[in-house]
């Protein structure tokens, strides 16, 4: 039996971190063995709140990249690809551009969400606006039958769905299949500050940090607020630091850490040491490689050109027949 096929993006506005790592690339990596995947950059979908500054776009590729290797995407397993070597996910947004109704953009939340978000730019162009489009055509191009994918990114799938039911109530024509999302049960892990980690909360341990930084970082932690002195009993269920050992300690440690913290029998300071180091050996690996892949950028482009190249052989056999469904020539 044929594999089904997986598909997912990330948009190429920074360098990943922990919270990347375990919401995301862990699982890609897992669904490696099992479907045929296809993981892509999403340089455009950058540039629909970038556009006036894409100096770092570029950078982001390369960066992500070596993130995605590094944690383990295969490029023997799965298409790696990036979004703009592929101009007929172009095309495919234009022709579902024209059958996609305003009024469905308008009230899909993440539309309001991010212009309340970001106040600084201007973000009351088309493209903006069309940016679920854009990711429809994304992943019906390759007729995916999953997408692994957060929450937030629901309800840009069902406005695919949508879109896909619409071609077909029009056209007649069964090209599409009606994907599927995958939500990662995985619970968001806090940032430094104990809010969600995120770039733009500059609260990030990013995959590309050294291990001094990381060490640094989590001095910064927020602990439990309760706690003041050493002699005080603490609570780690509410402290962002037992989250993290919950998450990347040994069981054996963070229990012991538990038992510590609310005999007042560890320092926090001690606490926060032993995470650094857990975490630096749970992302050594990652690191690692990360350094030998960032001084090879030829092997980076060499990955994406050829993922390009086998993604965009499927892109340009959808992009005609939906072109022969429309009733236009085929090129
Ligand atoms: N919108 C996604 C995000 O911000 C990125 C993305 C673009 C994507 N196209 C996609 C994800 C297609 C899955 C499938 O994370
Ligand atoms: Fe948090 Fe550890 Fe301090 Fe307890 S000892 S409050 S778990 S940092």
């Amino acid at each position: 039996m044929e594999k089904k096929r997986v598909l997912s993006g990330m948009q190429a506005s920074g360098r990943l971190h922990l919270g990347n790592l375990l919401g995301a690339l862990e699982k890609w990596k897992k669904l490696q063995d099992e479907y045929e995947c296809f993981y892509f950059i999403a340089d455009w979908h950058a540039l629909s709140t970038s556009y006036e500054d894409t100096h770092e776009i570029k950078d982001n590729v390369f960066n992500i990249a070596v993130d995605w290797l590094a944690a383990g995407i295969n490029p023997e397993k799965s298409t790696i690809f990036l979004q703009s070597m592929i101009p007929e996910h172009a095309v495919l947004h234009l022709l579902l551009s024209m059958i996609t109704p305003v009024p469905w953009l308008e009230r899909n939340p993440t539309y309001k969400e991010k212009q309340q978000e970001i106040k600084d730019r201007d973000l009351t162009t088309y493209g903006f606006l069309g940016y679920p489009v854009l990711q429809a055509a994304d992943i019906i191009i390759y007729k995916a039958n999953y997408v692994p994918v957060g929450i937030d990114q629901l309800s840009h799938l069902e406005l695919t769905r949508e879109i896909i039911r619409r071609f077909y109530y029009i056209y007649k024509k069964t090209i599409f299949i009606e994907p599927e999302a995958l939500v990662s049960e995985v619970p968001k892990l806090p940032g430094l500050d104990n809010r969600k980690m995120s770039k733009s909360y500059g609260n990030a341990i990013f995959l590309s940090d050294t291990p001094d930084t990381v060490t640094r970082k989590v001095r910064t932690m927020i602990t439990d607020p309760q706690r003041v002195k050493k002699s005080d009993i603490g609570n780690p269920e509410i402290c962002t630091v037992f989250k993290f050992h919950k998450i990347f300690s040994p069981a054996r440690d963070a229990s012991e850490i538990y038992t510590g913290c609310t005999t007042a029998g560890i320092g926090c300071t001690d606490c926060k040491l032993m995470l650094a180091r857990d975490l630096n050996d749970y992302v050594k690996p990652i690191f690692e490689k990360r350094k030998e892949l960032s001084g090879k950028p030829e092997k980076i482009n060499e990955i994406l050109q050829e993922g390009s190249k086998r993604a965009r052989t499927i892109a340009k056999q959808t992009l005609s027949e939906v072109q022969e469904a429309m009733g236009l020539l085929v090129s």
